[in-house]
């Protein structure tokens, strides 16, 4: 029989289902900017009571009836909306997780990876990887935190931590369940933003210190989250590096922090951590992990975007421990959290 495994121009194994395959990868870019045309035009908000006629919605939006049309017609192909007849389009349940405000929304998630900064930053991606960083200082003139630190970015700081504050709130749902608070009392939130994951787990258990450490722009809306939920008594949140030093505490959560920067500074965060963990102290990090090589994987997509964005990586759980041995902890439980991300429960050794 012959050898049809290394297939040639002249004899393509199967040309058309491959290209197929490869413009279909290709269309990923459409299929995001569609997802954000919607977003922006608040489309499934204007379904949230039913469905509507493109027109109704063109109507309400102030957008063009046919280009509305055409754009709710190709969200009915992808599935985001169903289509009812006579132009007329409702939402279906990847819809509603577009809808503003709504429980596990990842409205902000399309507007963030969608919008200036991760846009600009993609279109150096080639060169990122030829040079092994992220090129978003030649897209943004500053890296990525940098560039949400600045004022005249503020609007595009609070989307981005609107994000990661609703997929804190569906993960710390799933950690809430899984990790055993037992001898807690002091909680630290390393980069932890607005304070979504923190506050979860304090108003799950009414005995928690917690603290936010994070950058200064940062910080002042985790203590309005804190008063939000009428938790500032039992809240503190802190301006400061967690390169330089972490207030002491029994637990620390590290939630999307570690994937954010390279093994050295990786070590440096968790040696930090190390030395200021009060005796017995654990630490969390909750992150997504990278599968087996060669098999369908959503992390390894991820890592794509952490080297387009940032100079840190998604990485395996080998890769993680290496990183825990290097800084004097080791990895006691693993355990899913919910929307792909893991709990690596870490003992200080
Ligand atoms: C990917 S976000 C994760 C936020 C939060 N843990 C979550 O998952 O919702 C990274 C966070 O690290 C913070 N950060 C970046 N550099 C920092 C530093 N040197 N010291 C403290 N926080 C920092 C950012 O401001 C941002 O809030």
């Amino acid at each position: 029989m012959a050898d049809m495994s290394h297939s040639t121009e002249d004899t393509p194994s199967d040309a058309g289902g491959d290209a197929v395959a490869v413009l279909d990868m290709l269309s990923g870019l459409v299929i995001a900017q569609t997802l954000r045309a919607l977003a922006v035009l608040q489309i499934p908000d204007h379904l949230a009571d039913g469905a509507l006629t493109a027109e109704e919605v063109a109507e309400r939006e102030g957008s063009h009836p046919q280009a509305t049309y055409r754009l709710m017609r190709a969200a009915s192909a992808l599935g985001v909306l169903s289509y009812e007849g006579n132009r007329r389009f409702g939402l279906t349940g990847r819809g509603r997780l577009l809808r503003t405000g709504v429980p596990g929304s990842l409205r902000n998630q399309v507007l963030v990876q969608t919008g200036h900064a991760h846009w600009q930053s993609w279109a150096h991606f080639p060169e990122a990887v030829r040079q092994g960083a992220s090129q978003a200082k030649e897209a943004l003139g500053a890296d990525i935190w940098e560039y949400y630190a600045r004022p005249e970015n503020a609007e595009e700081a609070a989307r981005f931590a609107e994000a990661m504050g609703d997929m804190s709130s569906v993960v710390a749902q799933g950690a809430v369940a899984a990790f055993d608070a037992t001898g807690v009392s002091t909680v630290v939130d390393v980069g932890g933003a607005d304070g979504h994951f923190i506050l979860a787990l304090m108003a799950a258990d009414s005995q928690l210190l917690g603290q936010v450490l994070d950058l200064a722009h940062s910080v002042e809306g985790a203590r309005q989250n804190a008063s939000k939920n009428g938790l500032s008594a039992r809240f503190s949140a802190t301006a400061g590096d967690f390169f330089e030093e972490v207030p002491p505490a029994d637990l620390y959560l590290l939630k999307t922090i570690l994937h954010d920067w390279d093994d050295d500074q990786c070590t440096t965060i968790l040696r930090n951590c190390r030395s200021a963990v009060n005796e017995g102290g654990r630490a969390l990090v909750v992150e997504m992990v990278i599968g087996e090589i060669g098999k369908p994987d959503f992390t390894s997509r991820g890592d794509m975007a952490m080297l387009a964005m940032t100079n840190g990586m998604e990485r395996d759980l080998d890769e993680f421990d290496a990183l825990f041995a290097a800084s004097g902890w080791r990895r006691v439980r693993t355990y899913p959290v919910g929307a792909g991300y893991f709990g690596l429960e870490l003992l200080a050794v």
